[in-house]
């Protein structure tokens, strides 16, 4: 134990070998240690810069922590088989980590990725540390800071063996509502990464749409307390949710050195670390539509643009904008478009995660998942336990537009979500995922598309055939087109 370092020597409550093991104590990783900590673990932690390990221990006299300056004792201090988290940058550090592990590794420790990692490369990582004859956890963990020290929703993917393993802790950590933990085993492999980004597609998507409402909020005069009032109002109904939460808690900051709302003050640029990008392009290779979750990926790169929106702004036209008539309405309007929209992106990422899930065979449960949505996450929501409903009364689900609920819910806010996005329209208000989400619920619901005149167009210059209507399906036909010149 000589290489141990702590910075007051050896503690009482310290015993010889940890329970669990952290590497990386930015913020995420220092809550994460002290949650598993004070739920009886003892927990070992490195970071590459051995003065964050010894502030950071130093800061929590009594607990049950062990501060390591070099990875060899890290290691070295922990009860076999290892349980040992990583919490560093997603990509080349996770590997790097990896690597400096592999050496000082026995056989059936496990390693946890707990970062915002691609599926991919954690598929990759699970191959290669298992052939090293280790184990390894690919988990999403979401809910921020808060959620790391008070209870994340937790996605890990794996063998259901290591999963048996680290459920004690997981479960302890996680966040419970009506007493389940918020964790589960997702599947094996990358599926806890995968779940987890399609979480993080659909926070994007939330988010987007709550701005959209702002937008329309802002452009028809309301006042920033009186935006707060309306989303606390929503907080207590049925759009309660984190998301909406906070958005009134920030609308209602007033910035200390102007006295002005803050919102108003911060520069309307997005920025985003890449997880909508890698939903959109996973719904691309795998040909299912995720409109909503596009448009709002969309989004966050157009007010990245400023400058050239900037510019744009003096040279194309748009309409006078006037919601005036239309003020007192708007509220119960935009509800109901941006309920309606939340369940369209919802029925997406599900459809993306079934779709996702068959092909690889990992046996998602989709009814399971929004579960543990429900507590301890970004998008932890009200309504998650209607989702949950749905798949457990029929696992069977095609889109979730279809479930009782959903649907009632659909026919019952699609006249307030049209006149919202006509509103939105005429006044020239951009609202590219309300429209969007209405765009997919017009096409789904359509008996007959216009695709008839695509097929004619494809059979047109590229003889491509089509079906008829008036014919057995799969009967492929082709006409001979009039000739076009020039
Ligand atoms: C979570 C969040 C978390 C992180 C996102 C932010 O579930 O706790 O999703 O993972 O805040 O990565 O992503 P962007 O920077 O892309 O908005």
């Amino acid at each position: 134990m000589a290489a141990i370092h702590n910075v007051f020597g050896p503690r009482a409550n310290v015993t010889m070998k940890s329970d669990f093991g952290l590497i990386g104590l930015a913020v995420m990783g220092q809550n994460l240690v002290l949650n598993v900590e004070s739920h009886g673990f003892q927990v070992s932690v490195f970071n590459r810069t051995t003065a964050v390990t010894d502030e950071f221990v130093a800061r929590h006299p009594g607990k049950k922590l062990v501060g390591a300056a070099t990875l060899e004792a890290f290691v070295e201090s922990l009860a076999t088989p290892r349980k040992i988290q990583i919490m560093v940058k997603a990509g080349a550090p996770v590997d790097a980590v990896i690597e400096q592990l592999i050496p000082l590794l026995s056989p059936g420790d496990i390693v946890i990725d707990g970062g915002n990692s691609l599926y991919t490369d954690t598929e990759r990582r699970d191959a290669y540390l298992t052939s090293k004859g280790l184990r390894f956890i690919g988990a999403g963990v979401s809910g921020g800071e808060e959620g790391a020290r008070k209870g994340p929703s937790i996605m890990p993917g794996g063998p259901l063996s290591t999963w048996e393993v680290m459920k004690p802790i997981f479960e302890a950590i996680s966040a419970k509502v009506d007493g389940e933990p918020c964790v589960i085993h997702i599947g094996p492999g990358g599926a806890g990464h995968y779940v987890k980004m399609i979480h993080n597609g659909i926070e994007y998507g939330d988010m987007q749409l709550i701005c959209e409402a702002y937008s329309l909020f802002k452009a028809a005069g309301f006042t920033t307390q009186e935006m707060a009032a309306i989303f606390n109002q929503w907080n207590e109904g049925e759009l309660q949710s984190y998301l909406i939460q906070i958005t009134g808690k920030a609308l209602e900051q007033v910035d200390a050195e102007t006295g002005k709302p803050i919102v108003e003050l911060i520069l309307d640029k997005a920025g985003q670390k890449g997880t909508g990008q890698w939903t959109l392009l996973n719904a691309a290779e795998n040909a299912v539509v995720i409109s909503t979750i596009n448009a709002a990926v969309e989004a966050r790169v157009l007010s990245s643009q400023k400058k050239q929106r900037v510019a744009a702004s003096k040279e194309l036209k748009g309409p006078k904008v006037d919601l005036s008539p239309v003020k007192a309405q708007l509220v119960a309007k935009v509800h109901d478009a941006l309920y309606a929209s939340k369940v369209i992106s919802y029925a997406q990422g599900l459809d993306l995660m079934k779709t996702m899930g068959e092909k690889k065979g990992w046996g998602l449960d989709l009814g399971r998942i929004a579960a543990i949505w429900r507590g301890g996450c970004i998008i932890r929501a009200r309504f998650l336990n209607r989702i949950t409903d749905a798949y457990r009364s029929n696992p069977q689900l095609t889109n979730l537009m279809l479930d009782p609920f959903f649907k009632e819910l659909l026919n019952r806010t699609q006249q307030n979500w049209r006149e919202t996005v006509a509103l939105a329209v005429t006044n020239g208000i951009p609202v590219p995922a309300f429209s969007a989400s209405l765009g997919y619920y017009d096409s789904y619901r359509s008996e007959r598309l216009s695709a008839n005149l695509l097929q004619a167009q494809r059979d047109f210059f590229g003889a491509h055939t089509y079906e008829r209507i008036d014919k057995p399906e799969g009967t492929m036909f082709h006409t001979e087109w009039p000739e076009v010149i020039g």
